[in-house]
Parts: C-alpha cells; structure tokens; sequence
C-alpha cells in the first residue's frame, strides 16, 4: 500500500508545485490524477518515487518511509515502483528485448548488468510480458523501430518485469492516437488486475480517466480539490477542479504571496532553467 501524508514541494525558483498532498493508493486500484498543467501532477509522481525529493511529508510504501531511506535502500526500495512517463523512456538503439531487461537492472549485479548477462527466467519473463502487452516477436528490433504505441507498450513490459509494488504512470497517452490510449489504458487497467498492484496515472484526457479508473482525484494548484468516483466528476467537479488550476493568473485566490509570479518570471531568464520555462509556458487548461 502507499501512503502519502501531507506532502509538499517547493522548488528552488520557489515554485510551490505541492502544497500539503495526502492519498492512500492499495489493492488492485486504478487511480487517476487530472487537473489543469502546472498543478502539480508530474511533481506528485516524481515526489513518490523520490526523483524529486520531497519538501516536507511522507511517503511510505508498504510502512517503510522512502523520505528518511539512504541512498542505498533508497535504491532497493525504488525497484518496488515501475515508472512509465509520457516520453516512453526507452533507449533508441537498444533492442525491444534490452529495453525490457533493463527494468531487471537493479536486481543484477553491476558486473552482470554492465555485460547484459540477466538469468534465463528473467529473460524468459520479459518475453512472456512481451507477448502480454502484444509484441511477441519484436525482442530484436530496435526501440527507433517501433511506433509509439509500441513503445509505450515496451515501457509498460519493462516496468512489469520489476515486479513492482505499485505502478506511477505518468501522461501515458499524450502522445497517443485515440485508438492506442484506448489499448494503453486497456493494458494498465488489466495489469492492475492481473498483478494485483495499485496503478496511479497522471492524465490529461478527462474521458479516459473517467472510463479506465476506480478512482479520480482532482488537482488544482498542488492541492487535491475533488477526490471520488468517476460518475461522481460533473460539471461541477470540473470546474473546481479545472478553474482552481488557474489561480496563478487570478489575484491570490488561494493565498499565494504576491512575491510568487515575479520569482517565476525572473527564473526565466537565468540560463539552463530551459525545462521550467517550457512548463510555464506549456500551462493550459484542457476541458
Ligand atoms: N524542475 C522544476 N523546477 C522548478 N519548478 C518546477 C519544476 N518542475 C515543475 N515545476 C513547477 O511546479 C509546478 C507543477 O509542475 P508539474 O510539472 O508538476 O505540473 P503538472 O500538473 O504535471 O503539469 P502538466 O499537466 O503540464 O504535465 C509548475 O508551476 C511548474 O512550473
Ligand atoms: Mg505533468
């Protein structure tokens, strides 16, 4: 089970992307987060997995607080999560098979994984996961070889054949064609089932949230602002949801200090702050 507690993130430009998150993720659940670019959502994900560490709160998975771990156990620990971002993660010129493996790497040894020597019933996993997410045969193409669909799915095996405890999806779909985020989706929603592990998956299109998850929960300017059942996320529901996410350009609704946005501004024009300058620019709202 993950638990997250009051957990917040402010960035160094003093962005506060999470203000005080707490959620509880078990069983075979799918759980989809929405809410307008900028809220939050990327940041949660990575906050779990510790990509970014967290300002304040806790993560525990399972009862062990994965804030307070070294960086060593930190390790362990993280080879419990399976990571599927929007930008499939795959390596170009490794082959299907590699790419798949490569989710096994921090259960070999540096030696062995340095050589790609992985033990035959991990190799034999990765081809039935393979052949699971519907690419039987393709172990030897090279990741550029395939459509996007594809790899999203290879990224998919590979996160599987971790053996997680719980899957972190974020915008699986957004590079997608409407028939290959149906078969994503699909996919991740029959792997929670199958595995038997929690899935949480950062979405921009509202429809499919509401078709694939047991449950949404609704960010807004790094707090959660609707949490309940797919039917439950009317009119309403979105709009909170939707023009809580635009208090940025609203006069402090929600008690930002006024010092906010000028510290956003003056970021962009320091050097090699390219990634957040894309995010600020990239804000929208998508219903
Ligand atoms: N590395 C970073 N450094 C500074 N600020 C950041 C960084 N990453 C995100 N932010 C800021 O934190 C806030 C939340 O960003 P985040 O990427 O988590 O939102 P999101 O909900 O995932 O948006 P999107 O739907 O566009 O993916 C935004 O104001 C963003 O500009
Ligand atoms: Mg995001």
């Amino acid at each position: 089970m993950l638990s997250v507690e009051n957990l917040k993130k402010t960035y160094d430009t003093g962005d506060e992307a999470l203000k005080g998150v707490s959620m509880e993720v078990s069983g075979d659940e799918v759980v989809a987060i929405i809410g307008p670019s900028g809220a939050g959502k990327s940041t949660f994900i990575r906050c779990i997995n510790q990509l970014t560490e967290p300002t304040a709160g806790s993560v525990e998975l399972d009862g062990v607080d994965l804030t307070r771990l070294s960086t060593g156990d930190l390790r362990n620990q993280r080879r419990n999560m399976g990571m599927i971002f929007q930008e499939y993660g795959l390596v170009d010129r490794l082959t299907v098979m590699e790419n798949v493996l490569s989710g096994r790497l921090g259960y070999v040894s540096a030696w062995n994984a340095f050589r790609r020597n992985f033990p035959p019933e991990d190799v034999r996993h990765a081809r039935a996961t393979l052949d699971r997410v519907g690419l039987a045969g393709y172990d030897d193409n090279r990741a550029d070889e395939l459509s996007g669909g594809q790899r999203q799915r290879v990224g998919i095996a590979r996160a599987v054949v971790q053996r997680p405890k719980i899957l972190l999806v974020d915008e699986p779909t957004s590079s997608l064609d409407p028939e290959s985020s149906r078969a994503v989706m699909d996919l991740l929603t029959e792997i929670a089932r199958e595995e038997n592990i929690p899935v949480l998956i950062n979405i921009h299109e509202v429809e499919l949230a509401l078709d694939y998850a047991d449950r949404v929960v609704g960010f807004a300017d790094g707090l959660v602002v609707f949490e309940g059942d797919p039917d439950e996320v009317d009119g309403d529901v979105r709009d909170t949801i939707y023009r809580g996410g635009e208090p940025k350009s609203d006069e402090s609704a929600h008690g930002e200090p006024a010092g906010d946005r000028p510290a956003d501004d003056s970021d962009r024009a320091v050097p090699g702050t390219d990634g957040e300058d894309d995010r600020s620019v990239a804000r929208r709202t998508d219903v």
